[in-house]
């Protein structure tokens, strides 16, 4: 019954992670789908640090797509695709 119990947490515990991940790139990908989507196109347009990704997203040529996106959503997703962070 122990044995069970533990097994229920764990699969709580992972969902739960598995969970926030998801929200955090989940307002980029209502528009990056597929072959359009973020990992994709950070790697086309060479983003490889989170500072990259929020000049991109702030003065690049498509800025206008994401005029909506707070510092937040941009940190977030940065985390998520593991850009390096500038201090
Ligand atoms: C309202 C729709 C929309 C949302 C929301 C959105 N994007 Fe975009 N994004 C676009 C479009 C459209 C393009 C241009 C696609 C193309 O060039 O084919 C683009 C381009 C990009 C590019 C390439 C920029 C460049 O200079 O080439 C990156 C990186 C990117 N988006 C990241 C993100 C991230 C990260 C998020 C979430 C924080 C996000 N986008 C949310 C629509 C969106």
């Amino acid at each position: 019954m122990k044995k069970i119990f533990t097994l229920m947490l764990m699969v709580v515990f992972m969902l739960g992670f598995a969970g926030l991940g998801f929200a955090d790139m989940e307002k980029c990908d209502k528009c990056h789908k597929g072959e359009k989507s973020v990992d994709k196109m950070v790697a086309k347009a060479k983003i490889v640090t989170a500072d990259d990704l929020a000049k991109a997203l702030r003065q690049g040529p498509r800025a206008g797509m994401h005029k909506s996106m707070s510092d937040d959503d941009i940190n977030a997703a940065a985390t998520t695709l593991k850009l390096k962070r500038l201090q």
